[in-house]
């Protein structure tokens, strides 16, 4: 570690750097697997994100894969190939995932599909006892993610949501130091992200359904409608039925960061204004470009997004900036460094060059789900956090949507005198799909 480093880290009163990173809460959950018995683990949604979280599950010892579930039997079937070549050992495949549900033998589920497809399977692992790694944003609304935080707790399953950046060490390093007040006081949090494929594929016509696929399944609990590929594998994300956009795909990471900052408190209100500017012709229902402010009593939380674009601020396409009286820090999945502030020709802060980072963030977060499968504490990014994340992206997303600056009321957890930001809240689920009730 480099003495300007070491500095920071020591000031900051905590020694995180090579620390093993200690679970939010100590809590014990309900427990089932002694720590030198296998964690048999299934996929359901094994396309992108899944299959990658799977393969790094499968590099920790005492793991197996014991089954494999897609709607799109030519992504099964190749995903499994992979997996089969990998460990030897062939898993078991399904096309409905409420089979693996009737399966006793399996421990835990990697939840890797679509954003509309994360709240059930979640809620049906929970009350069927088995733990779960669901990726993020935690579901598609607000009303999901509350019911999937009630169901982890209800069944005491650990459920860790996948925001890898809560176990990097990197980021444990920034944030001790925005915590430990060396910035002076932090006024605004900026976050941000543009990315080139924010934009999205041209729009282009409908077509049939491709074969090997159950497009009905796919859609699930979303509305009826038309195949179209602008709408399918990965592209999904730019259409509110499954997704929120930007906002909700790389904002709920980077937004994570700030709630950690603030110790999971709410905004008072939230404002906010874009559109679909720049790409009017792709495929695309969610804003191109697009600022979201929160408010808080001393402290503004931003969210800043073009789709399309990857040049950013402070020389990043997407980051997170703390911005205090004596200077800024500036983070993301690289590194962070501290820029000082100058007053009177005279630093108020040293400043601190880029900190690499490790990259270990996934390995690790997939490490810690096991570690706390088997010793049944919360993990360390549970499902709280992940609800706190998700609802603060999906609070932008109803701003925007209703174009009025909206209040939040903690206690009754909706937003005040507004009908029509709180309906947004709730998805509407088609039959034969419910909602959970729990
Ligand atoms: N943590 C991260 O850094 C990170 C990165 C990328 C994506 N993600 C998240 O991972 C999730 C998946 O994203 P992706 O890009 O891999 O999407 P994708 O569209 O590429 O893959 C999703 C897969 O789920 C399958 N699927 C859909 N409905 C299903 C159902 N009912 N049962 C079983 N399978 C079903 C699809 O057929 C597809 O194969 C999203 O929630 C996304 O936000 C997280």
């Amino acid at each position: 570690m480099n003495s300007t480093r070491r500095n920071f880290l020591k000031k900051s009163g905590s020694l995180v750097a090579g620390a093993v990173v200690t679970p939010l809460v100590s809590t014990k959950l309900g427990a089932t697997i002694a720590p030198s018995d296998t964690v048999r683990i299934a996929l359901i949604g094994c396309n992108g994100m899944g299959h990658y979280d799977l393969k790094d599950h499968l590099k920790i010892p005492g793991v197996d894969c014991v089954a494999m579930c897609d709607v799109d039997e030519n992504i099964l079937n190749e995903r499994a190939a992979d997996i089969t070549k990998l460990t030897g050992k062939a898993p078991k495949l399904y096309k409905d995932y409420r089979k693996i549900m009737d399966d006793k033998s399996i421990d835990a589920v990697i939840v890797g599909t679509p954003d509309h497809w994360h709240c059930l399977p979640t809620v049906h692992a929970c009350e069927a006892g088995k733990d779960v790694y669901v990726e993020k944003p935690l579901a598609n609304s607000i009303a999901e993610c509350q019911v999937m935080l009630g169901a982890a707790r209800r069944y005491n399953r650990v459920v860790q949501v996948g925001q890898q950046q809560r176990s990097g060490q990197h980021w444990h390093d920034a944030l001790a130091v925005v915590k430990s007040q060396q910035l002076g006081k932090i006024r605004k949090i900026k976050t941000w992200g543009f990315f080139e494929y924010g934009k999205t594929s041209p729009r282009v016509p409908d077509s049939p359904v491709p074969a090997g696929v159950d497009f009905e399944m796919w859609l699930g609990p979303a509305p009826s409608r038309t195949f179209n590929t602008g709408r399918f594998h990965g592209n999904w994300r730019f259409s509110w039925d499954y997704g929120g956009g930007l906002l909700t795909d790389w904002g709920v990471h980077l937004l994570d960061i700030a709630l950690w900052a603030v110790d999971g408190d709410m905004p008072k209100s939230i404002l906010s204004a874009g559109g679909i500017y720049a790409y009017k012709d792709n495929a695309i229902e969610t804003a191109d470009t697009q600022t979201v402010i929160y408010e808080y009593d001393d402290l503004l939380i931003e969210w800043e997004h073009a789709g399309g674009l990857n040049k950013g601020y402070y020389g990043r396409n997407y980051g997170v900036a703390f911005i205090g009286n004596n200077g800024t820090l500036v983070i993301n999945r690289e590194g962070w460094e501290i820029m000082g502030e100058i007053e009177s020709g005279k630093p108020k802060i040293e400043a601190l060059p880029l900190q690499a980072a490790d990259k270990k963030d996934h390995e690790k977060h997939v490490s810690n789900f096991i570690a706390c499968v088997k010793s049944r504490q919360h993990p360390i990014c549970d499902v709280e956090i992940g609800r706190n994340s998700a609802m603060l992206a999906h609070m932008g997303n109803i701003a925007y949507r209703t174009g009025d600056k909206l209040y939040w009321d903690k206690t009754q957890q909706q937003f005040k005198d507004n009908p029509n930001a709180n309906g947004l809240m709730l998805p509407s689920y088609r039959n034969p799909w419910e909602f959970p009730v729990l």
